[in-house]
């Protein structure tokens, strides 16, 4: 006991504790001096803009991002008043130009690659999941992988989808007439319509018949689920530093559902190429039709080089994140 005490005594000393305390302010007032010069900063810079009404300083317009139709009605309520667009501060540390009007966006589509570079925010949680995908990548990497997917997007080949469209969408017609029949005389649609497109993108991208609009499908139940574990990543801020995410549940949630995905594109490309392989590089005409998979395993740019299976798996596992965030419930954007 006494040992104990003689080495905590100086620890737990006056002086000691004042400079502790001394050092913990003086770091507090930096870094509250640090964040107000730089928001006064930003608000300087994009006083252009109008910035609706925050919930708090520090906060902002955080707690404002939602998904499904509350975050709808919100866009909504924000293009009626400001037309054409407006300005948000998310936490201490980020500002979001917020562009509605379609003359307002256009330049920014129009504008070079190279000065339109993709911000952290959104897309870096993303990369555990798409990996090097054209979504994420910037610069050289993306123009290359631009000019080598640009074949699968040929509107001949979006064509032959139609046909997968339209037996998708009766599968679902065929389960509303069923409920009916059942005695529903109401039907939250989002999820049928959600589980008809990921049918039909299943379908589109890999010639694979989950029959998830049926019966539970895991991989379907995975890419839902890591949609909107991304979602609720956005909105803590304390989730955003890497080193804490990975230690909470929603983060070991994460990696154990991109497992599922990443399982499921990994073995489609590996066995897909060794079909094509045994064809000798002769993409598939009569058995079955030439699917995004086939297109970007035959792909190859000026040089004769193809995509790795690595960089064809982000792809697909894009096109798919693409299919259910495109119905921009997830994000509210
Ligand atoms: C879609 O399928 C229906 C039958 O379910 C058929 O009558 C129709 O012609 C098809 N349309 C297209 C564009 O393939």
């Amino acid at each position: 006991m006494a040992l104990l005490h003689s080495v905590l005594s100086p620890v737990l000393s006056w002086t000691c504790l004042c400079s502790l305390m001394y050092i913990f302010s003086t770091g507090l007032v930096a870094a509250v001096a640090v964040l107000t010069v730089r928001r006064v900063w930003y608000s300087h810079r994009l006083s252009c803009f109008s910035k609706p009404p925050a919930n708090s300083w520090l906060l902002g317009h955080l707690g404002q991002i939602q998904g499904r139709e509350e975050g709808f009605q919100l866009l909504d309520d924000l293009v009626q008043t400001y037309k054409h667009s407006c300005y948000w501060v998310l936490g201490p540390f980020y500002h979001l130009v917020r562009l509605f009007h379609p003359d307002y966006i256009k330049p920014l589509f129009m504008a070079p690659a190279s000065m339109t570079v993709k911000n952290g925010l959104i897309y870096n949680h993303l990369q555990p999941w798409l990996g090097r995908s054209v979504l994420i990548s910037n610069g050289e990497v993306w123009s290359r992988k631009r000019r080598l997917l640009t074949p699968a997007f040929h509107f001949d080949i979006l064509k032959s989808y139609v046909t997968i469209f339209n037996s998708s969408s009766k599968i679902m017609h065929d389960k509303w007439c069923r409920l009916v029949a059942e005695g529903k005389t109401n039907l939250e649609m989002f999820d049928h319509v959600s589980l008809m497109t990921l049918d039909s993108l299943l379908k589109c991208a890999f010639s694979y018949d989950s029959n998830c609009q049926e019966s539970p499908s895991e991989y379907v139940s995975a890419i839902v689920q890591l949609c909107d574990l991304v979602g609720q990543r956005q909105h803590n801020m304390l989730h955003h530093w890497d080193w804490i995410y990975w230690k909470t549940q929603q983060g070991k949630l994460f990696k154990q559902t991109l497992n599922v995905v990443h399982r499921f594109s990994r073995d489609v490309v590996q066995k897909r190429r060794a079909i094509l392989k045994a064809q000798c590089g002769v993409a598939p005409t009569s058995q079955r039709r030439k699917d995004f998979v086939d297109i970007l395993l035959l792909t190859r740019d000026e040089d004769g080089q193809g995509l790795t299976d690595e960089e064809i798996q982000a792809e697909a596992n894009t096109f798919m994140f693409a299919g259910e965030t495109l119905q921009g419930r997830r994000f509210g954007v």
